[in-house]
């Protein structure tokens, strides 16, 4: 039989490690899949530059909408990442009957929904494995590997750019602007590194997630997303020395009222397994009613790692070229009649434990104030460290776990702990998950 002709949008990192493995492990693949699949078309801004590829035998333009109406063409690869261009060309190649393999969390998350209602439309695939937590195949692994369970919350680390500056201010020391310019430079942040450090990026991945977990529909405008750009050095160790690790986490969590749907730095248990996930590495852990936790490790970005989940989504593709569109895999696990509108909850919702420090001057009393403040809101405190203040400085850093408490009340607890003539600047505020399986 022929090869499957394959068109790439995109020729940068993703797009060359996609190249290189699809002719490395054509002979696998093909065994995999059924039959040959070749990449014969890519669109690249710079047709002229080296690439980490070899392009001969690739018809290459600069015109992205070449390839999407190339008749030859049946399956388009979109790794060119933004939403708009590449929501214009994913909604073209549908329309012209083609399937779409994607790593694009940022259009996935904002135009998922209408995208995949016009694929089903036109009874066409789109696949976005690469989309989250780039090799890890987290997205087969909840809505086919799960699909037996009702999940109950997942937490992630799903964002390597951060993980790495959290993970290098903790083991050296180091200050959190050094080690962005480091993650710049090797290539790991966003295009635009507030994307990474704001916690935007883990919020698209996160919004994915949680629609294939829950069966609801993509609602990126309703995810909270906090970024790490606060976190010092001395909220680093303070949290070691209390046992716990900060992580950047994105968590989706069913509740009675509602579904969580949070990406913030956390501290988490030390002895976790995911509170050792270091440097650029993610990973998922989810909870099923059934299974119990289960966790997923590997590269979160990277060119082959994420070619790898490129590809295992074009096999996929492949597989059910002549299958009926109707029992394909659903898009988002749940069939598209089935979707739940249980409602996203506000933040202030949410139930949590806290890590909260805060600048205090020595004197008595000052702590009962605060401890009076938090227990006026029906807050308890489960551990207080207290360090004198350095010779030179006239207050002492005082710090504190709380036991779980409704955000609201949190919020009103340190409105009024900010008020206090002894407490000066703001105090700081770290949620705390222990992820435990009860
Ligand atoms: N900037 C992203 C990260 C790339 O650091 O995880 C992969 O999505």
């Amino acid at each position: 039989m022929k090869p499957v002709q394959v068109g790439l949008l995109g020729l940068g990192t993703v797009g060359g490690g996609t190249v290189n493995v699809l002719k490395r492990n054509a002979d696998e693949i093909a065994r995999r899949a059924g039959r040959g699949i070749e990449v014969t078309h890519a669109a690249a801004r710079d047709i002229s530059k080296q690439r980490i590829c070899d392009t001969s035998g690739i018809q290459l333009t600069t015109d992205p909408f070449e390839v999407v109406s190339n008749p030859e063409v049946q399956i388009i690869v979109e790794l060119i990442g933004g939403d708009s261009l590449a929501y214009e060309l994913v909604i073209k190649a549908i329309e012209n009957g083609k399937h779409v393999v994607t790593a694009n969390k940022a259009l996935i998350a904002k135009h998922g929904n209408e995208i995949f209602a016009a694929a089903q439309k036109k009874g066409v695939m789109v696949a976005f494995e690469a989309a989250v937590a780039g090799g890890i195949p987290i997205i087969k692994a909840i809505r086919e590997g799960l699909a037996g369970n009702e999940i109950q919350w997942l937490a992630g680390i799903i964002n390597g750019t951060g993980n790495f500056i959290l993970t290098e201010m903790r083991d050296k020391g180091r200050d959190f602007d050094d080690v962005l310019k480091e993650a710049q430079a090797l290539g790991y942040a966003e295009a635009d590194p507030t994307f990474d450090v704001e916690g935007i990026d883990a919020a698209h991945k996160l919004t994915i997630l949680a629609s294939i977990a829950f069966g609801i529909p993509l609602q990126f405008d309703a995810a909270y997303t906090e970024g790490i750009t606060k976190i010092t050095r001395d909220d680093v160790g303070y949290a070691e020395q209390l046992g716990y690790r900060i992580k950047h986490l994105g968590i989706a969590k069913r509740t009675q009222s509602g579904i969580e749907l949070r990406v913030h730095p956390t501290l988490i248990p030390e002895r976790r397994l995911i509170a050792n996930v270091d440097g650029v590495m993610n990973a998922v852990l989810v909870m099923g009613d059934a299974v119990g936790p289960t966790l997923y490790y590997g590269a979160g970005a990277g060119d082959e790692p994420t070619a790898s989940a490129v590809v295992a989504d074009i096999v996929d593709v492949v597989r059910v070229l002549t299958s009926d569109p109707e029992n394909r895999v659903p898009h988002l696990a749940f069939q598209p009649d089935a979707l739940s509108d249980t409602p996203i909850l506000s933040m202030n919702d949410v139930e949590t434990a806290y890590y909260l420090r805060m600048q205090a001057s020595d004197k008595p009393g000052v702590l009962a104030d605060v401890t009076r403040i938090l227990g006026d809101q029906g807050i308890s405190i489960e551990a207080i460290i207290q360090k004198e203040p350095a010779p030179d400085m006239e207050n002492a850093s005082v710090i504190m776990l709380t036991h779980k408490v409704q955000e609201q009340k949190m919020n009103d607890a340190i409105a009024q702990i900010e008020t206090l003539d002894t407490i000066h600047d703001k105090v700081t505020r770290i949620r705390v998950e222990t992820l435990s399986a009860n």
